[in-house]
């Protein structure tokens, strides 16, 4: 293992540079930038999905409570199903908020031909992304590749006494789904791959938090889609240092769902993807285990 400075377009932060044999499979490379200390209340949120509405009220939403753009923190995937990725490319990179790789951003970057989420071929979600890749391809600008281009794979920050560690899927692989009832003991690997005491995921779309010895997993939820749950708010997290601990609260966001499944009413797009944002529902449970599968509908299960 190795330092080197990483020049991003933000401020110059000390990178490390991973073996190439820890590095996930769909990534090149493992670019993992430090932040340092932060403080102030932290904004998390993944998944935009593309869904410029959702990022749009996020965006609101961190200016109404006086989070600092460089405080907002995206667990990736800022492209993906919905309508207008240029326009939510381009407005993220003037927000200033930051991010790391997600498995898109990773395969847009390399000029992939499928989103990298290693769906089964004939299911649906296979099916579905390749509607919504080849369309969020043909829309980006040069300008927004190259935006992608500079993100981190993992980001490392220190807040209210604990080490954070920001992953996509899990450390180890940017397209694994770890969700609550993913065993601990695969959690607990990443733990100590990265010697974080928190770790903030994004990926799986589901908003969890779990706590063992000493140890949290936080998912933060994504903004771009529903949580299955049946209802078309979409979630993120806050983290606050109150009396000199660390604190995480989860939060639901309503925002324009409606405009934003008017926006996706074309030949190019998954309609059940659209149909998603006002109902609540997914199209189906294929990636979910049988616990999380069981809820749907039911609400989240904190
Ligand atoms: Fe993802």
């Amino acid at each position: 293992m190795f330092n080197f400075i990483y020049d991003s377009g933000m401020d110059k932060t000390v990178v490390n540079q991973l073996e190439t044999n820890q590095a996930s499979k769909h990534s090149s490379g493992n670019i993992r930038v430090n932040l340092g200390s932060l403080s102030g209340k932290i904004l998390l949120f993944g998944g935009v999905y593309s869904n410029l509405q959702a990022l749009e009220k996020l965006k609101q939403i961190a200016e109404a409570q006086n989070i600092q753009p460089e405080n907002c923190i995206c667990t990736g995937d800022i492209v993906g199903y919905c309508a207008q990725p240029e326009e939510v490319v381009q407005l993220f990179k003037i927000w200033g908020a930051k991010s790391i790789l997600g498995n898109v951003e990773i395969q847009l970057r390399d000029g992939a031909e499928d989103c990298g989420c290693d769906f089964r071929k004939g299911s649906r979600c296979d099916g579905f992304s390749q509607m919504w890749f080849p369309y969020a391809q043909s829309k980006l600008s040069k300008s927004s590749l190259d935006f992608i281009a500079t993100l981190p794979n993992h980001m490392d920050f220190r807040f209210a006494g604990k080490d954070i560690t920001v992953v996509h899927g899990d450390y180890f692989n940017v397209s694994e789904f770890v969700y609550k009832s993913t065993d601990w003991p695969i959690k607990q690997a990443n733990f100590e791959a990265t010697g974080a005491d928190v770790i903030v995921a994004g990926h799986c779309g589901l908003p969890f938090n779990q706590e063992k010895d000493g140890k949290t997993w936080l998912n933060p939820g994504v903004i771009g889609m529903p949580a299955n749950d049946g209802s078309p708010q979409v979630w993120y997290a806050i983290l606050e240092e109150q009396n000199g601990s660390f604190q995480f609260t989860h939060h639901t966001m309503e925002y324009n769902y409606k405009l934003a499944n008017a926006k996706m009413q074309n030949d190019f797009l998954p309609q059940e993807y659209a149909r998603t944002l006002i109902t609540g529902i997914w199209d189906n449970t294929e990636i979910l285990p049988p616990y999380e599968s069981g809820l749907q509908g039911f609400g989240i299960q904190l």
